[in-house]
C-alpha cells in the first residue's frame, strides 16, 4: 500500500491532499505542530476511509530533530516512504524593514530548511528502493519577488533551487523531485495573511481570483502521478515560470507604477 506523508497535512493545501490521497485508500502520515488540529484532520479522513491507515505526528519542521524522528516513526508503523509532499509553510508579510529578524528567519527555517529536513529523511531510502517522488511546494512568490514578501519570496525562490539541483541528482536512482507553485488558495494561511497583505502586494497579486484548495490538491496530486517536474496554475504563473527571464522586466516595470501610484495617493 503507497505510503503518502504529507508536511503540513492538518490544514488547506496539505489536508486536501490528505483526503485526496485517503479516497485512493493510501496509507497517509500527516506532520505539523498544533495536536488538536491534527486529530481533527484525522477524524475527519478516517470517517471517510480506514483509522488504521491514516497516522499523525505532532512536529516543528524547523527542528531537524523533530522532524526525523516523527518521519521515521511513520515510516516505521506504516513502510517506507514512497510519497513526501513537504506542505507545511507560514508566511509573515511586511516591509523587509520591518519585519523582525526572527520572524524572517522563522520563514526561511519554516518554508526552507523544513522542507529540506523531511527530504533528509526518507531520500537515502529511495534512492537505495529507486522509487520515490517528492513534492516541494513553493508558492507564486516563488516565481516573482514581491512587495512586502522578502523573507516568504526569498524562502520560496530558494526552493525551487533545491529541487531543480536535486532532481537531477534523484534522476538517475529512480526518484523523482517535483516542485509547484500555487496561486492565491483558500485556506486558513491565506485569510491570515490577507489581514497583513500591504496594499501594494495586491497589485501584484490581487489581479487572479484565489484557487480552491481542493483544485490547488488535485493538480498537485496529477503532476505526481505523471512525474512532472514544475506544477504552474493557471497561465500567468506558467508564462513565469517559463518565462519569467523575458517578462519579469516587463511585469516589474508596470508593478513599479502601481506601486508609485499607490504611494503617491497616501
Ligand atoms: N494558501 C495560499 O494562498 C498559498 C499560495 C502559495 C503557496 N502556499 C503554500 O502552500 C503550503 C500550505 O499552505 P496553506 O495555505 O494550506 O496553509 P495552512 O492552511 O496554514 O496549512 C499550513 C500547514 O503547515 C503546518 N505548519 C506550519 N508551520 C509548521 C512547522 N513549523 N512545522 C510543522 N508544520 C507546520 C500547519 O500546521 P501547524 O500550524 O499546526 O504546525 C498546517 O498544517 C505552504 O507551504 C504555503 O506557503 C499557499
Amino acid at each position: 500500500m503507497t505510503h503518502v506523508i504529507i508536511t503540513g497535512g492538518s490544514s488547506g493545501i496539505g489536508l486536501a491532499l490528505a483526503r485526496i490521497y485517503a479516497s485512493r485508500g493510501a496509507r497517509i502520515s500527516l506532520l505539523a505542530r498544533t495536536l488538536p488540529t491534527l486529530e481533527a484532520a484525522h477524524s475527519e479522513l478516517t470517517k471517510s476511509g480506514n483509522a488504521d491507515a491514516i497516522r499523525i505526528e505532532s512536529a516543528d519542521v524547523a527542528d531537524e530533530g523533530q522532524t526525523a524522528a516523527a518521519i521515521s516513526r511513520c515510516e516505521e508503523a506504516f513502510g517506507p516512504c514512497d510519497i513526501l509532499i513537504t506542505c507545511a509553510g507560514i508566511v509573515e508579510p511586511g516591509l523587509f524593514e520591518v519585519v523582525s529578524p526572527d520572524a524572517f528567519e522563522r520563514q526561511l527555517q519554516t518554508n526552507l530548511f523544513g522542507s529540506i529536513h523531511a527530504v533528509r529523511v526518507v531520500y537515502a531510502g529511495m534512492k537505495q528502493r529507486r522509487a520515490g517522488r517528492v513534492m516541494l511546494v513553493s508558492s507564486g512568490a516563488g516565481l516573482i519577488g514581491i512587495y512586502g514578501y522578502t523573507a516568504y519570496s526569498a524562502s520560496k525562490f530558494a526552493l525551487h533551487g533545491f529541487a531543480e539541483a536535486l532532481r537531477s541528482e534523484a534522476r538517475p536512482h529512480g526518484v523523482k523531485i517535483s516542485v509547484c507553485f500555487p496561486p492565491d488558495t483558500e485556506t486558513p494561511q491565506f485569510t491570515r495573511e490577507l489581514e497583513h497583505r500591504p496594499p501594494e502586494a495586491a497589485v501584484i497579486m490581487g489581479r487572479v481570483a484565489p484557487w480552491s484548495s481542493d483544485a490547488v490538491a488535485g493538480r498537485i496530486a496529477r503532476a505526481i502521478d505523471r512525474g512532472d517536474f514544475e506544477v504552474f496554475f493557471g497561465w500567468t504563473l506558467w508564462a513565469l515560470g517559463r518565462f519569467g527571464s523575458t517578462v519579469k522586466p516587463f511585469l516589474n516595470w508596470w508593478f513599479d507604477r502601481a506601486i508609485l501610484r499607490i504611494s503617491r495617493s497616501r
